[in-house]
């Protein structure tokens, strides 16, 4: 329905069909567009679907983010690990709540944050401040859980899995294929449900826990810190009035909150979009797989991101490294050239510890694989709708604009 005409290929795309229409004119028929039965619906199916004790639906992956940190408790004095190699948000979410950021470098070949740079950030932290990490599953990779979360442990840090680009994805764990967002090794993970990534809500996000404690406390951030739970309610006299049951009308707010709550049509939408996750995640790693194959023949001006062994990914981008200095072209005139003849792509990500935000705050951190992964790094178009023949055509367009054939 949405596919482009095959003029033009764009980086990523949503694909919406007619039961996610239907489902969401269910929902604009119904009582509620908001507050409704299609929000828990949908995290219970999400919960289900990821492995994970609740899942916690929100506005979008950065307020998703946000929650986190709130819920963490995280604030001013605290340091919390982020690798550069990410969007904006992940570290922003620290500043959101007035925790600093110590920026981790990357492999240069996969742009994760990898247990050595973990090291390498913790040995720049302040060990008395340091209390989370945010390791991110660029590309829909995962990173090394196992690993990182061993020297968390060690440093008795938080983990928030940064899942934006993974939902979908598996791993292999003892001999056990786990699914990424069961929140195995982390204290929560998070989700963005924006059309570029692998289902869409229009505007969403979702946090994944198996802690009771913190699935409670992130809906209640999520609804301005306020509370109808009686068993939690301190104002008793304004609260009960003499009597044993809680006025009909009270609520508190023992902490403040906002208003980050997903309506029931976007959740609609993200229920409808959840029954075809393994559909669009099988079509993303046969499309990846023949990306593979076509690639190889650019070897060694254009090479793919290295592959994590443990990991089946569910793609949410294509990511290709060029040697842009042996082509003698910048990769400004390559996005063009592919551009003018189709084919959109995108640069995930510029470094964030050199954003000018972050440098007048903590001044510039030599950070070589983030350098390294960045100067190389473009996502070809990747989305369910694509063909093999579309990524014949891209992969013999970039050839020739590379002057490869
Ligand atoms: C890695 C990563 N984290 C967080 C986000 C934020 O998600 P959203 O756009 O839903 O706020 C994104 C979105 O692009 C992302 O790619």
């Amino acid at each position: 329905m949405n596919k482009p005409d095959g003029s033009f290929l764009p980086y990523g795309q949503q694909w919406i069909d007619d039961d996610d229409i239907d489902s969401v004119i269910q929902v604009l028929k119904s009582d509620f567009l908001t507050g409704g039965p299609a929000v828990e619906n949908f995290e219970q199916a999400f919960a289900q679907s990821t492995g994970a004790k609740h899942a916690v639906a929100c506005a979008n992956g950065t307020a998703a983010l946000h929650l986190s940190a709130l819920a963490l408790d995280l604030g001013p004095g605290d340091q919390v690990i982020v690798p550069s190699i990410t969007f904006l948000s992940t570290a922003n979410a620290a500043r959101f709540v007035g925790a600093d950021v110590i920026f981790a470098d990357v492999d240069p070949y996969t742009g994760l944050m990898g247990p050595d740079e973990l090291e390498d950030a913790l040995a720049r932290a302040d060990k008395t401040k340091v209390k989370a990490v945010y390791p991110v599953h660029l590309s829909g990779q995962c990173a090394d859980f196992e690993a990182i979360a061993k020297i968390a442990l060690e440093h008795d840090l938080k983990i928030v899995e940064d899942a934006c680009h993974a939902l979908g994805g598996t791993y292999q764990h003892n001999g056990k294929t786990s699914c990424v967002g069961d929140s195995q090794y982390a204290d929560m993970v998070v989700f963005s449900l924006h059309p570029v990534k692998i289902i869409a809500m229009g505007e969403g996000g979702v946090i994944t826990t198996n802690n009771d404690t913190l699935a409670d406390r992130l809906r209640r951030l999520r609804n301005q810190g306020m509370t109808r739970n009686a068993a939690e309610f301190q104002n008793k006299d304004m609260a009960f009035n003499g009597t044993n049951e809680a006025n009909p009308w009270y609520y508190e707010m023992p902490e403040l909150g906002f208003n980050y709550r997903a309506s029931d049509i976007h959740c609609a939408l993200g229920h409808s979009q959840l029954k075809k996750l393994p559909d669009f995640a099988r079509q993303r790693k046969n499309l990846a797989d023949h990306y593979d194959q076509r690639i190889a023949k650019l070897a060694p001006t254009v090479r793919p991101v290295d592959r994590m062994p443990h990991c089946h990914p569910a793609w949410h981008l294509y990511v290709v490294l060029i040697d842009f200095e042996a082509t003698n072209l910048s990769r400004a005139q390559v996005m063009k050239s592919l551009r003018d003849q189709g084919v959109g792509s995108q640069v995930h990500y510029i470094p964030v510890h050199k954003q000018p935000y972050y440098q007048k705050l903590y001044g510039s951190t030599p950070l070589t694989g983030a350098d390294s992964y960045y100067k190389h790094c473009l996502s070809l178009p990747l989305f369910v709708r694509m063909t093999e023949k579309d990524i014949d055509r891209i992969v013999d367009t970039l050839a020739s604009v590379l002057s490869l054939t």
